[in-house]
């Protein structure tokens, strides 16, 4: 058996967003946040694999939808850190997504930070966590959160992170929809429709920390929040059929999960997540429902091949 692995799998979270607070658009474009993210138990897993060019496959419900250019995050990262280390991107990146595409649940962003442990992993170019967090930083708002996992305050862009205590089990049910949201029409959206308004300071709410702390779900859902919401709804109408066909069916709460379309129900244990995701799949309203509990830890390898599969 050699030392150096033939392939290395890691396993990524999807988030929700529990709280997003928004505030008026930058002048490079961008929205200062404050955006408390939530690691959820649904995953993505990458496995890169020596190859002779980098090239990237997917499998999964919506592999179809999934870019195999080099605009996937996972491409960007491999490409980013073998810059940085002087290494041929020569690499397979097989990404198994079974995190909704364009959902508002981070799966691009996932796979992006996957490919990066996943590369470093490989290649052996051991690169110190703080490296890591820059280059996530660099590939999108989202990347570095999943990297991390858990739950944390991202401030800035959403990058800048600050771990959040948790102080229980959440379970969520995911409604996804058809299709997907694009993040930067969202956020158009929302900058059409607060024009002319004052925008305030986007702020961390005190109750809502105090909610993940205490472990809670009826104080986590009597404070969940996301500004986007009204943007995701007027892009797509439906989602308020579907926002109103979750809490029918017992949720505590409902919202749209970062820039949409997916919507997010929090209910009061596993019995009650079966119930609303039930109550969902009956009404028609969405084209697939999961199941997930949070916190979920962030990216991390799972799984190291020695020799070459087949
Ligand atoms: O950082 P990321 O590439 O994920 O952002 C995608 C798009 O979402 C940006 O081009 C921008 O239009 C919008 N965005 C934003 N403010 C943020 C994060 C994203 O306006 N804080």
């Amino acid at each position: 058996m050699s030392a150096d692995p033939a392939g290395v799998t890691v396993r990524v979270p999807a988030k929700v967003n529990v709280q997003l607070a928004v505030g008026a658009a930058r002048a490079d474009g961008f929205h200062d946040l404050a955006n408390v993210f939530l690691a959820v138990g649904l995953y993505d897993e990458v496995t890169a694999a020596p190859a002779d060019e980098l090239r990237i496959t997917c499998v999964g419900p919506d592999a179809a939808r999934v870019p195999l250019d080099a605009t996937n995050l996972a491409a960007r990262a491999a490409l980013a850190l073998a810059e940085r280390h002087g290494v041929d991107p020569a690499v397979h990146l097989h990404i198994a997504k079974d995190i909704p595409v364009a959902g508002g649940m981070a799966g691009g962003s996932a796979d992006g930070a996957a490919a990066l442990v996943a590369c470093d992993a490989l290649w052996g170019t051991g690169a110190s966590r703080d490296e890591l967090l820059a280059i996530c930083a660099e590939l999108g708002s989202d990347v570095p959160f999943s990297l991390v996992g858990g739950a944390a305050l991202g401030t800035g862009r959403g990058e800048k992170l600050t771990p959040v205590e948790v102080g229980g089990t959440f379970h969520w049910v995911f409604a996804v929809a058809d299709g997907g949201l694009s993040t930067p029409a969202v956020y158009g959206e929302f900058d059409r429709l607060t024009a002319g308004t004052d925008i305030p300071e986007p702020t961390a709410s005190p109750d809502l920390l105090a909610a993940l702390r205490s472990g809670d779900p009826g104080a986590l859902a009597a404070t969940l929040s996301n500004d986007l919401q009204p943007a995701a709804l007027s892009l797509r109408p439906s989602l308020a059929d579907t926002l109103a066909a979750g809490t029918a069916a017992g949720a505590l709460a409902a919202l749209v999960s970062g820039s949409g379309p997916t919507t997010a129900f929090l209910a009061a244990d596993e019995e009650a997540a079966e119930k609303v995701a039930a109550g969902l799949a009956a009404s028609g309203t969405c084209r697939d429902t999961r199941v997930a509990v949070s916190p979920a830890p962030g990216a991390r390898a799972v799984r190291r091949t020695y020799s070459p599969p087949g």
